[in-house]
């Protein structure tokens, strides 16, 4: 402890200087993540309910099980994924933890919030419960979860250890640099990879111009954990230049083998999901394209061979076809929601008001 407080007590601090650019690309990612703002709020769900309430329970029950798949991912992601990884970067990189910072803030106050509002709209309070019940049960979910959460836990481990200099424990800064790019690759295969088995059914949907208000917000999801994706991909490129010949080989293989574990984990939850829908074999060739697009994000070639993405869920993905309505959706226009200052009024809680 006392060892502890000594180095607390001559450390140098420095503040957040944005005039001067740390790398030639935080930055941008900082712009466009700001940018790309939006609150689970802003859409509302009603317009939904017309046809939910007409579908079938296998329907039902594949999408809702979807949406809780990634609610899991995105807890986990901001709960401690992008906090280790932004808390692993050295004290003077004060514009990338704050880029990460702010990508991690989305993902639960935000994302998971999200589903949890269409759960809200689609779903009654017994049926959700079972569903959270289901997942926390799903020995697939929860292998997943353990693979992934485990490098973020190391990380975690290390960064503690690193930062206050724990006596008789003893690693190199190359061991370091290695648990963090671990964490950094298994970041990237949530983002860019085991995230599209559970968007395929809403983008499924949504290229037909069904269930367009979640759509809507899948798409709002899905344009942040691309940007997240790409960004962690290349903080990890960065780590793996500085490694020998012979470590980036040893890497790439382990690179290989995490994707490979996780794929099995995730092609039997896709398996389980939507085999009563009768898409398995279409959800598994988005995943393995998604898959590519990962190791693309790492700096590695695709592993997988070139297969035909269902050109209906590639309607649902690019914003540039999209058909805008002009009185619920955010689309390609999404305005940022207009906001008031608070009063003392809106303390005042009379029985009307909250009675609605
Ligand atoms: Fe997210
Ligand atoms: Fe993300």
């Amino acid at each position: 402890m006392n060892q502890i407080k000594d180095i607390l007590a001559v450390k140098d601090y420095s503040g957040a200087n944005w005039n001067e650019p740390e790398d030639d690309y935080t930055q941008t990612f900082y712009e466009q993540n700001l940018s790309q703002f939006w609150r689970p709020e802003d859409i509302s769900m009603q317009g939904d309910l017309n046809v939910w309430h007409i579908l079938s329970k296998e329907v039902k029950d594949a999408y809702a099980q979807n949406l809780l798949v990634l609610t899991f991912l995105d807890t986990y992601q901001g709960d401690i994924g992008m906090p280790v990884v932004a808390r692993s970067f050295d004290e003077g990189w004060h514009q990338r933890k704050a880029v990460v910072n702010y990508m991690s803030a989305m993902e639960n106050a935000v994302h998971a919030k999200s589903y949890s509002n269409i759960f809200m709209t689609y779903l009654k309070t017994d049926e959700i419960n079972e569903l959270f019940a289901w997942g926390e049960k799903n020995k697939n979910l929860q292998s997943i979860m353990a693979k992934i959460v485990g490098y973020y836990e190391k990380l975690d481990q290390y960064n503690y250890l690193r930062k206050y200099q724990i006596s008789g424990v003893d690693f190199s800064e190359q061991e370091f640099k290695e648990v963090q790019y671990q964490a950094m690759v298994a970041s990237v295969f949530l983002e860019t990879c085991l995230f599209y088995s559970g968007f395929y059914y809403p983008l499924y949907f949504y290229g037909q111009g069904k269930l367009m208000q979640a759509g809507e917000i899948i798409n709002l999801i899905l344009r942040d954990e691309s940007i997240h994706g790409l960004y962690i991909g290349r903080l990890a490129i960065d780590i793996y230049k500085s490694f020998t010949k012979e470590k980036q080989d040893a890497l790439y293989l382990w690179t290989i083998d995490l994707l490979l574990s996780l794929m099995d984990d995730q092609m039997q939850l896709v398996e389980q999901v939507y085999a009563p829908v009768d898409l398995v074999h279409d959800v598994k060739v988005f995943v393995r394209y998604n898959a590519n697009k990962a190791l693309m994000n790492l700096g590695f070639d695709a592993y997988y061979d070139y297969e035909e993405v269902n050109p209906v869920v590639l309607n649902g993905l690019n914003t540039q076809t999209k058909t805008m309505d002009n009185f619920s959706m955010k689309g390609n226009g999404y305005q940022k929601m207009k906001s008031e200052a608070v009063s003392d009024a809106d303390f005042i809680f009379t029985q009307e008001k909250i009675n609605g």
